[in-house]
């Protein structure tokens, strides 16, 4: 189904909380996928539905190397694994090292997503040229850039967001488009429309779809640290909010006949 790419340009602005935070609010079931070249954390931040740790060898890793014995006969079901929060997951790398290992097998992974029965969610990590998930990115339906709203965040987004379009044709119009998560407090109202104001007036085509709220209890619930229900939390209601907007979002591309 619908194959969605996340990540950010500079720092640590919090595409893995976006990305859990999408998953445990998506409307429909969804795969949390974990492609970080650098390493993952879903491997950390979740538990078997046993309570248990997450198997570290199945996951992106054995994925892999499915994919080198043929794209059509891999089947993404295999590699997966359920949470306690009921999340289907893909375990990511534990060390960065590791993803030399993947080869060809980066390129092939949106064909292998896209073959999934439910839309996937790709935490790609930080976008620094050359990095071996790129290519989840630019074979990605619609990608997602996740940023803190200060001045070297926005600064930093913007550069990537250009460097996206020239030459890869991300959020140029009729490429793949590009939606903008921002990282700040639920009381700051302003943010995403002066940040949409700034990409406007650079002539990107990115829409911002709104915020994920910095929230220290959310996001220890998310990551199974505090007990709690995520949707009442701060971070549960903006995730709620994001990802009804970029499912319907993508569905409404779809039906306008894009991709
Ligand atoms: N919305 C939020 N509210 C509170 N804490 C957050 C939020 N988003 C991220 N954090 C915290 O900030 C830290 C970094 O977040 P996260 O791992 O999601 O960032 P990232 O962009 O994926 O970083 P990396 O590039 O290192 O993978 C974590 O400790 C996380 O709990
Ligand atoms: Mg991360």
């Amino acid at each position: 189904m619908t194959v969605f790419a996340l990540a950010s340009a500079k720092g640590s602005p919090g595409v893995s909380t976006v990305a859990a935070a999408l998953a445990a609010t998506w409307p429909a079931p969804v795969v949390l996928a974990d492609v970080d070249p650098a390493g993952g954390d879903v491997l950390w931040r979740n538990r078997t539905v046993a309570g248990g740790p997450l198997d570290p060898d199945r996951g992106l890793l054995s994925l892999g190397a499915a994919v080198r014995r043929g794209v059509s006969e891999t089947d993404l079901a295999e590699h997966l694994q359920q949470t306690a929060t009921g999340a289907d997951v893909l375990v990511g790398l534990t060390a960065p090292e590791q993803g030399g290992g993947l080869g060809g097998a980066w390129g092939q992974l949106p064909a292998v997503f896209r073959q999934h029965r439910t839309d996937v969610l790709a935490d790609c990590g930080r976008l620094v040229p050359g990095t071996s998930s790129m290519p989840v990115l630019t074979g990605a339906d619609a990608v997602v850039m996740v940023t803190r709203p200060d001045i070297s965040g926005v600064a930093h987004l913007r550069e990537r967001l250009r460097s996206l379009r020239q030459p890869l044709g991300l959020g140029s119009p009729g490429g793949t488009p590009v939606g903008v998560v921002v990282t700040t407090s639920y009381r700051d109202t302003r943010s995403p429309a002066d940040l949409q104001q700034l990409l406007d007036a650079d002539g990107l085509h990115v829409v911002v779809l709104g915020i994920a709220a910095d929230d220290d209890k959310g996001a220890a619930v998310l990551a199974g640290e505090r007990a709690g229900q995520f949707r009442r939390t701060l971070l549960g209601r903006s995730g709620l909010q994001l990802a009804q907007r970029l499912a319907a979002g993508i569905r409404t591309t779809d039906a306008a006949g894009g991709r």
